[in-house]
């Protein structure tokens, strides 16, 4: 496994990082055992970043994550796992839209509550990196939650402070990072969601801010796993992802993809895994992982050499702004 610099923070994160969402839940079944091992095996493989949220399943990932850590521990492990975790806003609009109010949506006495909580979930007393699920740029010229967040940090309750991009505007993190404000962000950037590559990435770079991959394979379709015909179990989100036309025309973009890769002897997901980590901001990818062999799959593909630029060239082709109308459907 890999490391790269987590910006400018002086800690060395592994490539792959282990994305906690479906071991929490919204994803169909999943038994604890297969998360625990799942979780254990990525460690063994050299990852050493874990990212779930207080909302993966209301604390389940975050205390699967700490049985974990306390197992390890008591085996000896010495090795240091850098945990993110997420506070959400208070219940409301979500994303928050441009008319709510920082202070209504992450109040101080609230942070701080719900801090105090995920230091219990995850049974420590300080946070490696603490991120806010979502933003909207209506907070970008007065951030009060982050000046909240900074004092936490200099009580010693957080390492390092992030965002979680809102998905239909993830640049307005820009000034967020140019402005100091955050140590972290984390974005969707994969072979379809390019466009943080046209500024975000590079500001990143340029500030020393700390890059997380999210939703590197769009939920799973850039696995190439999917047709036309995939169900979702009423308890999985990507039943409403995927809604409507939404799987087939995913589909069919993705064997546009399945295509391009033919004679390169890589597989779609690490196809998938590999354009992100082209790109020099990026610091870790955060594949989604529920089981052992996608533990081991996803861990391999740090390993493996980097896309040749010709590749790299062809894959950008693959850019898809999904929220726009005037190119028609
Ligand atoms: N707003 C936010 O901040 C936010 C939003 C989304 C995600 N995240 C974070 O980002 C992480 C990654 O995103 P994600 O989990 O939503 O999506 P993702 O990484 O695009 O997809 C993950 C899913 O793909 C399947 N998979 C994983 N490895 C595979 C492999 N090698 N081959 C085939 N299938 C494979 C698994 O589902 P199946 O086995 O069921 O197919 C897995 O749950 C999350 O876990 C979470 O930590 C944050």
């Amino acid at each position: 496994m890999k490391l790269r610099s987590f910006g400018r923070h002086g800690f060395n994160c592994s490539e792959i990082g282990f994305g906690a969402w479906a071991i929490g839940g919204a994803w169909g079944a999943q038994a604890d055992t297969d998360s625990l091992a799942a979780l254990h095996r990525a460690l063994d493989l050299g990852c050493n970043f874990i990212d779930t949220a207080a909302g993966y399943g209301e604390g389940r990932s975050e205390r699967l994550i700490a049985q974990v850590l306390r197992e390890r521990a008591t085996k000896g492990h010495a090795e240091k796992i850098f945990v993110a975790t997420k506070t959400p806003p208070t219940a409301g609009l979500w994303p928050p839209s441009p008319y709510c109010v920082a202070d209504e949506r992450y109040p101080e006495a609230y942070l701080r509550e719900n801090v105090a909580e995920r230091l219990r979930n995850l049974g420590t007393d300080r946070l490696d990196l603490l991120q806010l699920h979502t933003w909207t740029r209506a907070w970008n010229r007065n951030p009060t939650p982050f000046k909240v967040l900074r004092a936490l940090q200099r009580e010693g309750k957080l390492g390092l402070i992030g965002v979680s991009t809102p998905e239909h505007d993830q640049n307005c993190v820009i000034d967020l990072m140019r402005g100091g404000w955050v140590d972290a962000v984390q974005v969707i950037y994969n072979l379809f969601e390019q466009e943080p590559a046209a500024e975000l990435l590079d500001v990143a770079k340029e500030c020393g801010v700390g890059i997380i991959v999210r939703v590197a394979f769009d939920e799973g379709s850039l696995t190439g796993k999917f047709t036309a015909d995939t169900k979702f179990p009423p308890d999985d989100f990507r039943r409403g992802y995927f809604e409507g036309d939404r799987l087939a025309r995913t589909v069919a973009r993705a064997e546009q993809i399945r295509a391009d890769l033919a004679g390169t002897n890589l597989t779609m997901a690490q196809a998938a895994l590999k354009f992100v980590l082209a790109h020099p901001a990026v610091s870790t990818v955060i594949p989604g992982i529920r089981n052992v062999a996608q533990a081991e799959a996803n861990c391999a593909v740090s390993d493996l050499p980097p896309l040749s630029a010709a590749l790299l060239q062809k894959l950008r082709r693959h850019n898809w702004r999904r929220g726009f109308w005037y190119g028609g459907k």
